[in-house]
């Protein structure tokens, strides 16, 4: 047990870890509006900035006028030309109301974020049942919330995962801080819960951190019950009702149906849902394993007890195949409604308390459950039974007596073997969890990768845009020079002779920006090769693309 306590706590401690890691970002107050510090860009609250920065941008960002990086250091020599111009624009600055400043400074920090995966939630873990409840969206509701979400200003795209156990958003935001606010404004009015009440219940996670949590969701690690299947098929819902619908995008999307993969490798290769840890999956467990493969089909099962745990043995019985079983019980309701419940797997015949010894006559395995507090079982009850049986008893107290285990042709088992299974199941989970865990850290690489190749096709597109306005524009000069009565075939030959120049010059760097595993090129040469050219070119593709998806976005309303 102190091994499973260990392991529990490296779980709980890393994933509290990531929780007050994301804590201590700036998060929307529980008015709703953003903290001053939210507002500022990184570089703001820098004492220096990032040198890092090229002159190529800065000149482009000085002539282009007031901007708020101004304060961009070099050790080269022009630095010192730069200083004069800065100074200049630092006298405009000062001019400007500090409101104003705020707004441009928050206007320029959004457009230079990459548009991250942001995941919202609220869990069992975090949060209780009466807030869960009223967060939940059931099924049928998802698309209407997915396009809801995308309607809001800085969200592109958006999933939501909403079980009985988490209320989880996934979007893709095109400003971290804005896209939070916003979603949780969202669920606050959806769910009739305040903005503040939220924020103290949920828990943020960005990019690497939001997938490495929905892997774990999916393979069941974040689960009550470690490894448990059902979340997995609740993961694998989301994406068939998202099929189709706008704002399940590329990135979301591939991020789930990763998750599902994830969810069915981990199962495969730690085997980490094999293993009852339950008292009443045990009992069943145990009385097969005890059985012949061979009779686990004709064993003949019979069930003392129709209360909470008589139905749940019954539940695990029929999940296990059984298709006959008879159950004892003082009184018939209890077993009528577990029949009905159960009435196109099994044959459920009911015999009330009296025929108990009989129907233990006929049986197989004996499964007792009831709240007797005197033992049903006693050995001169049982030893003159005919054949050999065993009892699995998860009473306490117990309703066979423990005499009854004297008895040459009777095995029982009580609670206490069934909890050691149970607890020994349970550790050997959490040792599986660990080995988990390492499957996730490999497959969020993974997905991160893909991710970031995504990031190089508006390079392409830019760059290739880029040299087609040049090829046009010294196509048309030529063009003109040499008149307008040159026939169409030296035009065509012309204007084929800048196609060719065009296509070959961009082929090296073309071939440099993919990264589709044709050749040995590795995902960072490539992403290196992507902002050199996007330095060379002045391409700024992520600026630029954000800037214009949250203006479109803004127009639209
Ligand atoms: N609930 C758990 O999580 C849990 C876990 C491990 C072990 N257990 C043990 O499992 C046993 C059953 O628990 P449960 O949660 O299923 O209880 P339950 O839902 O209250 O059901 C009690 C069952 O026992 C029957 N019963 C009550 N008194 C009886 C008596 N004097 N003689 C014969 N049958 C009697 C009831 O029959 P009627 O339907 O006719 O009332 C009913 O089928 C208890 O000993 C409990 O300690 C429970």
């Amino acid at each position: 047990m102190a091994v499973s306590s260990g392991l529990a706590t490296t779980l709980a401690a890393a994933k509290m870890e990531a929780f007050s890691l994301n804590s201590s970002l700036p998060q929307a107050s529980s008015s709703g509006s953003m903290s001053l510090r939210a507002y500022l860009a990184p570089s703001q609250l820098r004492p220096f900035p990032n040198p890092a920065r090229n002159n190529f941008r800065r000149r482009a960002m000085l002539k282009g006028g007031l901007r708020c990086e101004v304060a961009a250091s070099s050790s080269s020599g022009d630095a010192v030309v730069e200083t004069a111009e800065i100074n200049i624009d630092l006298d405009r600055v000062s001019s400007l109301s500090a409101l104003e400043q705020l707004k441009i400074s928050a206007s320029d920090r959004y457009t230079k974020e990459r548009a991250s995966i942001v995941a919202i939630g609220l869990s069992i873990h975090t949060a209780p049942v009466e807030m869960r409840e009223k967060l939940a969206i059931p099924e049928a509701e998802w698309p209407r919330a997915i396009a809801e979400l995308c309607n809001l200003n800085h969200i592109e795209e958006a999933a939501v995962l909403s079980t009985c156990n988490r209320m989880e958003i996934y979007v893709v935001a095109l400003s971290q801080h804005r896209g939070v606010k916003e979603v949780t404004e969202w669920m606050s009015k959806t769910s009739g819960i305040p903005v503040a009440e939220i924020c103290e219940h949920r828990f943020l996670l960005y990019n690497n951190d939001a997938t490495r949590h929905l892997f774990e969701v999916s393979s069941g690690l974040d689960s009550l019950v470690l490894g448990e299947g059902q979340i997995l098929a609740q993961v694998k819902q989301v994406v068939k009702v998202g099929q189709g619908v706008v704002g399940f995008g590329r990135n979301i999307s591939g991020l789930f149906k990763h998750a599902i993969s994830v969810g069915k490798r981990v199962r495969t290769e730690t085997s980490i849902a094999a293993g009852a840890v339950s008292v009443s999956s045990a009992a069943v467990e145990l009385a097969l394993m005890k059985l012949p493969e061979s009779a686990h089909a004709t064993a003949r099962m019979l069930v003392v007890g129709a209360g909470k745990m008589g139905k749940l043995v019954i539940k695990h019985l029929v999940a296990k195949g059984c298709t006959k079983m008879v159950v004892v019980n003082r009184s018939e309701e209890r077993v009528a409604a577990i029949r009905e419940e159960h009435k196109d797997d099994v044959e459920i015949i009911y015999r009330p308390l009296t025929d108990m010894f009989s129907c233990a006559a006929e049986a197989d395995v004996i499964f007792t459950s009831t709240a007797s507090d005197v033992p049903l079982f006693l050995k001169e009850d049982v030893k003159d039974l005919e054949g050999s049986r065993f009892f699995v008893d998860i009473s306490v107290p117990r309703n066979v007596g423990s005499c009854v285990n004297d008895l040459e042709n009777v095995r029982v088992f009580n609670v206490d073997d069934l909890k050691e299974v149970v607890a020994a199941n349970k550790e050997d989970r959490l040792r599986k969890a660990m080995e988990a865990q390492e499957i996730i850290t490999e497959e969020t690489k993974q997905f991160e990768a893909w991710r970031d190749s995504l990031e190089t096709v508006p390079t392409i597109k830019k760059l290739r845009a880029y040299a087609e306005r040049i090829r046009l524009a010294e196509l048309e000069k030529c063009l003109a020079k040499m008149g307008d009565d040159i026939p169409k075939k030296t035009r065509r030959a012309v204007d084929d002779l800048s196609r060719g120049i065009l296509n070959k010059l961009l082929h090296g760097p073309m071939q440099h920006l993919r990264c589709d595993g044709s050749d040995s090129r590795t995902l960072s040469e490539t992403l290196e090769n992507m902002h050199a050219l996007n330095r060379m070119f002045s391409l700024e593709t992520e600026v630029a693309i954000l800037e214009q998806k949250i203006r479109a976005k803004t127009s639209q309303k």
